[in-house]
């Protein structure tokens, strides 16, 4: 069955990150719109996805493997397993992601570089992996998760935001080196999302606070999967190299809350 126009019907996605948060949304949205999905990530929990209890996922539209995308044979494990399991692969999705919260005063070296390791490291190492099997194909979609703090700058977001920025630059040549194969490589930047990434450390202001966009509220993992679904998708084939924010306008603009001057055309 498919969902609001986006059709996925026969094609394999692998998606990282994939056992909770945004990338568990995404494996879902990618299942209701008639795909499957090598759901990955270096958490064991991922392969609880599947079943038959209520929330979880078909075992005949999702493989579950473990993968660190830190290091290449793990890549290579992962895409082997889902070759295996499903004879093809269309679709790649860069959504694993770490945030520090750092000042670069006391940032170290180590924690800097491991950031960097999983935020842009591992999406070229998936790159690497997958596009062989994608150019064989002749066809296939891209998607790198960024992030809002790689389109202005956030204070104590040294080794984050610089990993974002980086991978907004890898996309960007990835499309550009990709498209003549008939790869479509984009980039999503999401605002605060509510999963465990920013809400998992029991603050309980933070809701709260990711709720300050211009829209009033939070994202949702589900408006993100419905994004990258679309750009998974044959609804999206001439959009290449986008960066697209999905945010609630908290990249917009300034929002004043006490104008300065009133124009009247009453004079
Ligand atoms: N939540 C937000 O507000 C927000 C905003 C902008 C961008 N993002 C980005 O969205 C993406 C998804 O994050 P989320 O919000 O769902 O957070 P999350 O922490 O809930 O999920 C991240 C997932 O990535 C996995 N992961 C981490 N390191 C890995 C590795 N080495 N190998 C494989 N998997 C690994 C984790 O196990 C986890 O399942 C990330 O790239 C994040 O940077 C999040």
């Amino acid at each position: 069955m498919t969902v609001s126009g986006v059709d996925l019907t026969g094609r394999v996605v692998l998606v990282t990150g994939a056992a909770r948060g945004q990338g568990r949304a995404i494996s879902e949205r990618v299942v209701a719109a008639g795909g499957q999905v090598v759901a990955a990530d270096v958490l064991g929990s991922v392969h609880e996805l599947t079943g038959t209890g209520p929330g979880l996922l078909p075992h005949d539209a999702v493989h579950t493997v473990h993968l660190d995308v830190t290091d290449a044979d793990s890549w290579a494990r992962a895409v082997r397993a889902g070759l295996d399991r499903f004879g093809r692969l269309d679709g790649l999705v860069n959504n694993a992601g770490v945030l520090r919260r750092e000042s670069l005063e006391r940032e170290t070296a180590a924690d800097f570089e491991q950031v960097w390791r999983v935020n842009c490291l591992g999406p070229f190492l998936g790159l690497r992996a997958v596009v062989p099997h994608l150019r064989a194909a002749g066809a296939g979609a891209i998607v790198n998760t960024v992030s809002t703090a790689a389109a202005t700058a956030w204070t104590l977001h040294g080794a984050y935001a610089s990993s974002k920025w980086a991978l907004r630059g890898l996309t960007k040549v990835a499309a550009l080196e990709l498209a003549p194969h008939g790869i479509r490589v984009n980039a999503v930047l999401p605002g605060p999302v509510l999963t465990p990434m920013v809400i998992g450390d029991g603050d309980p202001e933070a809701e709260k606070r990711l709720a300050a966009t211009p829209l009033g509220r939070a994202g949702l993992p589900a408006d993100i999967a419905e994004l990258v679904v679309f750009l998974l998708s044959d609804s999206s084939a001439f959009i290449v190299g986008a960066e697209i924010a999905i945010d609630g306008g908290q990249t917009a603009g300034v929002v004043l809350t006490r104008p300065d001057r009133r124009v009247s055309s009453a004079g």
